[in-house]
């Protein structure tokens, strides 16, 4: 059996096209499928400005300033506490869920103000997905309804969701371990697929963003090369913001970086952000280079 390899353009692409037949040949033998109700076609480019992030009145995170640009990875580095998972928050509307929580500043996608009261936040976690430390999969429900809960909840809907879980998993780099368990539970996978899993349930609703909060840290060596090889193979499609520890990972995955920083006492701040190679052969500020040369953090 042939292999789906169909990209989120291609099916961007048919849906733009409306699904009028003019559906993109899958190997030559299925037609892709296509969502109706799911996020405008393509990658797209967020942009933080002057964004505050409060606990209480305890502030967490002050002024940043950062442009993820579509189609790029950008990794989001520097010490614990220093505010990169409550940045990843802030841009996919999920830090109005905490507690005690408030910001300040615009968050843009494509120059549109996700915090803008005619927006719902559903639709902003819809265009902008998000992949956590832990693997969350749904344990009990199977591989397949794994890759469609985020359909279901968001009331995508889909032409061929077969195509669609064999896509999503093709794309997440799991297909070929799970095409024969596609019934047992998500839970019953390792660790590493279970990652991959999740990377799969967000890719399916065809996000133009895809937030990752240090993704493999919770991996072994060859799982987390997998989930990298998926990052690489992502980063023309779809946005890609990855939070790491792991400073290898940072420079084989990302094409810019942002290193963020609290002071002691202080709010996280970005310090400083560019190319990857520059972050890490030439930076501008001394914080940086003692930062991804391991001498704190
Ligand atoms: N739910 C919360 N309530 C109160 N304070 C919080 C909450 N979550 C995070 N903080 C505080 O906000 C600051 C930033 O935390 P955050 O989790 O964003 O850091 P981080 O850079 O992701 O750290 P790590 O690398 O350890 O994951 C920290 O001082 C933290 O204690
Ligand atoms: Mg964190």
């Amino acid at each position: 059996m042939t292999d789906l390899h169909v990209t989120s353009s291609d099916i961007s692409r048919n849906n733009r096209e409306g699904g009028n037949g003019n559906n993109i040949e899958v190997g030559g033998e299925k037609p892709a499928p296509i969502l109706i109700g799911g996020p405008p076609p393509g990658a797209a480019t967020v942009e933080a400005r002057d964004a505050c992030a409060w606990f209480g009145d305890r502030l967490v995170l002050e002024g940043v300033n950062l442009s993820m640009t579509s189609g790029e990875v950008t990794a989001l580095i520097g010490p614990s506490g220093c505010g990169k998972s409550t940045f990843l928050r802030l841009i996919n509307r999920m830090h109005e869920l905490m507690p005690g929580s408030a910001m300040a500043g615009d968050i843009l996608l494509n120059d549109e103000d996700i915090y803008d009261a005619a927006v719902r936040a559903q639709v902003i976690r819809t265009r902008i997905g998000m992949v956590f430390q832990k693997p969350n999969p749904f344990p009990a429900m199977s591989v397949r309804q794994n890759v469609l809960a985020g359909l279901k909840l968001t009331k995508i809907r889909c032409s061929d969701q077969d195509a669609l879980v064999e896509q999503s998993l093709q794309r997440a780099g799991l297909w070929r371990e799970v095409r024969e368990r596609l019934d047992s539970p998500g839970g019953a996978l390792s660790g590493g697929q279970q990652q991959r899993l999740c990377i799969a349930r967000s890719l399916a609703v065809a996000p133009n963003v895809l937030l990752m909060d240090e993704p493999c840290s919770a991996l072994d060596p060859a799982s987390t090369l997998r989930v990298e090889d998926t990052i690489n193979e992502l980063r023309n499609e779809v946005t890609v913001v990855v939070v790491t520890h792991n400073m290898q990972q940072a420079q084989r995955v990302s094409d810019r970086c942002a290193f963020f920083l609290a002071a002691e006492n202080e709010p996280g701040r970005l310090v400083e952000q560019g190319p990857t190679t520059t972050m890490f052969t030439a930076p501008a500020d001394p914080r940086t280079a003692d930062y991804v040369a391991g001498k704190f953090g």
